[in-house]
């Protein structure tokens, strides 16, 4: 390797971090050999890397490995370069790198990353439930709620202590204390999973929290999403009335010796009922400050009429590490106004439909109560809660009554921009707006994408979809997050992975969702409808199912892993062969129930599955876009199982003959298909489903007719109007897909956007152009699914896409239109910031890229000829301007402002 004698200053490598986990987060990974990834940055143009070397050194600073310099361009997920680590093993690690130029980077900061407990003998502990009455004993097959606990135990320390550290998990949520401090952040810890096969611990460092001499540590614990009924009508519990904590606090002293604390191992753990007198995910929270024990987590608090734990058994086999980040709170918005009811409620407007709590400061007498009930919506400027169906989301807040309280909910969150506050018992008035906040939870990614545009109604589509993002990542990516639904449907993410990827870092969420989709994938390859697993029956359903193959593939374009394919690919396999079984010998999927073009705007609102393209014509093409990405991933992962030569070989084969049947079946030699709607030719032509370039034109032409037909308006559903924009792009009919993004009326994307809205909605006429609330049982204002079109935005009319895994080549091709005079996506790629941005000024368009070091990019200028090459540059900025006399091809400029009116209907 060529490598210069010392750095040259000019690069560094910043940002070193162990798998999905952010940077910092390196404690109580759940991975012996966790790989590492890291940015350099450089000021020296097209650098790219020629080699690295990772220095590797043990808690004490003592050298573990310094492996030899690696010549390889590899930066992001690379090997671990040492002994495997051991449970609790902790490790600094530095890396440095040589550019092909010969320059050198100095070390980078050290990055620390700590095994947690990887075995099940690592645990002393076991699960402790609160002996109060079991729920279950005389409750029939239906076991009442379980009652929210406190758990503590008191303990003595003997030394100074060095360092401490606490693993934690629940079957149920948790907060935990010691000495009366709250450990960590994070909320609705351990967060939902396929709770019977995985259990996430988590890993806190507790040194600063403990002292020689009496200690105490403490847990709240209440049912969450393992001990509640989950789904609609009255929903079902799924995993176990019996709520149970296990805590393993390790404690490194002076004198050398250890000492462990844990639950369900002799130490001394009482449990009592806890102030928080009811809570569920869907109900809300019951909160009776009167019932709070000052001191319960401290040592010295007296529980002798406290209750005695009892051991529940439970596989350790299943605990394992968290891989993406927890759920925290992670923005307080302020009311923006209060208003007063018809019916005399006080409103309060927090200006965003948003995901989590209200936080209140109260001051009032004992026993005085504050009601805070939760809508998106409101209807005639009362709150709005039929769309919540059967989930309450009222929260209740009893005071203490001696001075000042704050109190937020600890183990619900509710889908909200209003909340309706009714205070009882406050002699000396409510509090006021200045004392509610709202505080939005959900998973902590990494925010890494970013879109603007000179239309600011686009900019606030993009906006409300980033909202959607927010609000439906709260551990699972679900399809919405206020009714009694909440779960993660498959369609869903299948459809908005990709725009998800570009918002967040979410590689790490979607990589712990699709280990639960493994593990509650069925015998014979069926992918449940949701994930985790909550309803009852299951079924295969194109599209749905169809996440199992696509979302890993989304990651591994986006980011760069290939672990996740080589994770997945049982489970990826299992699907499709299940499919291709189905489909038989005919290979067509052509029986059976599918959701396909779910909620096309012609189906009958009852029915939504009543779409106007053909459901087996959705599914096959499904089938085939999960094959050829199949093949693809098999080239990649290598796979050659047993009884095949070669996965890649076998995929292939049988994409051509879906194609085949598919041609045969539903397309005219003309090009024409027999489902003669938008959502078919976008399938057909994104999915290369007509065999003769002659059909492609044809397709293309009259997708771009069938579009000018509908007036612009949306005629496509959950599948098509992911790809229906792309698919215009591709058939060289840009204009009309810029039509259909501006276009106002409904259905359209800007729509919602010009009746106020701050989400995206399920529905395209979610409120009816009257201003009525459409009143079907189904209607949420806050589905990200329709919002997929922001991959699109993205790619197309900001210019950025990768072109290969992990942004390591990238694509900026702008395709200007719809007005627009600018626009520009930005994007934290694994590799580093990306920019394409462009801009029409004075008959030129200016074209501004930035290109991460270690990667490259290929550029087509706006305008350019087509099938002229693309330009190749590497890193660093880079700027063009070309001539360009349309202002911008397709509509004029945007007439007026947003409309920045609440969704109130008949208000
Ligand atoms: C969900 C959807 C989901 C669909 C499938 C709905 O209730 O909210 O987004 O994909 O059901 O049937």
């Amino acid at each position: 390797m060529s490598r210069a004698t010392g750095p040259t200053g000019t690069t560094a490598v910043t940002a070193v971090r162990f798998e999905h986990r952010r940077v910092g987060d390196g404690l109580g990974i759940g991975v012996a050999a966790p790989r590492l990834s890291w940015i350099t940055e450089t000021k020296v143009p097209g650098w790219w890397q020629a080699g690295y070397q990772v220095e590797v050194v043990d808690g004490r600073g003592e050298p573990v490995a310094t492996p030899e310099p690696v010549e390889s361009d590899e930066s992001v997920l690379v090997p671990w370069p040492a002994e495997p680590l051991g449970s609790r093993e902790r490790r600094r690690v530095r890396v440095r790198v040589w550019g092909s130029d010969g320059g050198a980077s100095g070390w980078s900061e050290p990055a620390e990353v700590e095994a947690g407990l990887l075995v099940p003998a690592d645990w002393s502990a076991r699960f402790v439930a609160p002996d109060f009455a079991d729920p279950a004993a005389g409750g029939g097959d239906d076991p009442p709620t379980a009652r929210p606990s406190l758990l503590r135990c008191a303990f003595e320390v003997h030394e100074p202590v060095e360092s401490a550290r606490l693993y934690v998990t629940a079957l149920g949520v948790y907060e935990v204390e010691i000495n009366g401090t709250r450990v960590g952040d994070q909320v609705l810890a351990p967060g939902w999973t396929s709770y019977d096969h995985r259990l996430r611990v988590e890993t806190f460092d507790v040194t600063g929290l403990l002292h020689p001499g009496a200690n105490a540590i403490g847990a709240w614990l209440a049912e969450g999403w393992y001990g509640g009924k989950l789904g609609w009508d009255g929903g079902r519990r799924i995993y176990g009335h019996r709520l149970a904590l296990l805590a393993q606090l390790e404690l490194a002293l002076a004198d050398g010796t250890t000492q462990t604390v844990a639950t369900g191992a002799g130490d001394r753990w009482r449990a009592h009922a806890s102030p928080i007198v009811a809570s569920g995910i869907y109900a809300g929270e019951d909160y009776d400050a009167r019932r709070e024990q000052p001191g319960w987590s401290r040592a010295g608090f007296d529980d002798r009429d406290w209750l005695p734990t009892t051991n529940v058994e439970r596989d350790l086999g299943t605990l394992g590490a968290r891989v993406g980040p927890p759920v925290r709170r992670t923005e307080t918005l302020r009311p923006v106004a209060v208003t007063t009811s018809a019916s005399g409620r006080a409103i309060v407007d927090f200006g965003q439909n948003l995901v989590g709590r209200v936080r209140v400061n109260a001051q009032g007498e004992s026993g005085s109560t504050l009601t805070i009930r939760h809508a998106e919506v409101l209807e005639g400027g009362e709150l709005c809660t039929a769309p919540l169906r059967g989930a309450a989301a009222t929260d209740r807040f009893t005071l203490r009554g001696d001075g000042v309280e704050t109190w937020e909910p600890r183990f619900t969150f509710h889908g909200f921009r209003y909340a309706e506050i009714e205070a009882q018992g406050f002699s000396a008035g409510a509090p006021g707006p200045d004392a509610i906040a709202a505080v939005a939870c959900h998973s902590d990614m990494e925010r890494t994408g970013w879109f603007s545009c000179s239309d600011e109604r686009i900019t606030q589509l993009h906006a409300n979809i980033v909202w959607g993002m927010r609000g439906n990542f709260l551990d699972v990516p679900t399809d919405c997050p206020q009714r009694d639904e909440r779960l993660g449907w498959t369609g869903d993410i299948n459809v908005f992975a990709p725009t998800a990827s570009f918002l967040y870092d979410c590689a790490g969420v979607l990589a712990s969702w699709l280990a639960d989709l493994a593990a509650d994938q069925g015998d014979d390859g069926v992918v449940p409808l949701v994930v985790p697993n909550a309803l009852e029956a299951t079924f295969p359903a194109a599209v749905w199912g169809d996440a199992a193959v696509i979302v890993p593939w989304v990651i591994y374009q986006r980011f760069g892993d290939v672990g996740v394919l080589r994770d997945q690919w049982a489970s990826m396999r299992a699907w499709v062969d299940h499919v291709v079984g189905l489909a038989g010998e005919n290979r067509l999927w052509d029986e059976g129930f599918q959701f396909a073009d779910w909620l096309d705007p012609s189906a009958p609102e009852d029915r939504p599955q009543q779409a106007r393209t053909d459901p087996h014509l959705v599914a096959t093409a499904a089938l085939c876009h999960s094959l050829d990405v199949m093949a693809a991933a098999a080239d990649v992962v290598g796979a050659r199982p047993e009884g095949r030569a070669d996965d890649a070989a076998h995929y292939r084969s049988i994409a051509a003959e879906v194609r085949a049947a598919f041609a045969r079946e539903y397309v005219a030699p003309s090009g024409l298909l027999v489902s003669d709607s938008q959502t078919a030719y976008a399938l057909a032509l994104r999915y290369a489903l007509l065999p003769e370039a002659e059909q492609r034109l044809r397709a293309g032409r009259r997708l771009a007719k069938l579009v000018r037909h509908a007036g612009h308006r949306i005629a496509t559903g959950f599948v098509g109007t992911p790809i229906v924009c792309d698919a215009l792009c591709g058939a060289g009919e840009a204009a009309s897909a810029y039509e259909l993004l501006v276009q106002e009326e409904c259905p359209s994307w800007l729509y919602p956007v010009l009746h106020g809205a701050t989400t995206v909605w399920e529905r395209w006429d979610g409120i009816k152009p009257d201003g009525s609330l459409n009143g079907v049982r189904m209607n949420s204002f806050n589905h990200y699914a329709l919002g997929a079109v922001g991959d699109w935005l993205h790619r197309t009319v900001g210019g950025l896409a990768p072109a290969a895994p992990g942004y390591r080549r990238l694509r900026i091709a702008p395709i200007p239109g719809g007005g627009l005079s600018s626009a520009s996506s930005h994007h934290r790629t694994p590799y580093g910031p990306a920019e394409s941005s462009w801009r029409i000024e004075d008959g030129s368009i200016a074209l501004d890229a930035l290109v991460p070091p270690n990667t490259t990019a290929e550029v087509v200028l706006p305008g350019a000829a087509t099938g002229r090459d693309p330009i190749r540059v590497g890193s660093g900025r880079h700027a063009w301007r070309v001539p360009y006399p349309i202002a911008s091809p397709g509509r004029p400029a945007p007439r007026g402002g947003l409309s920045r009116s609440a969704h109130r209907p008949r208000s």
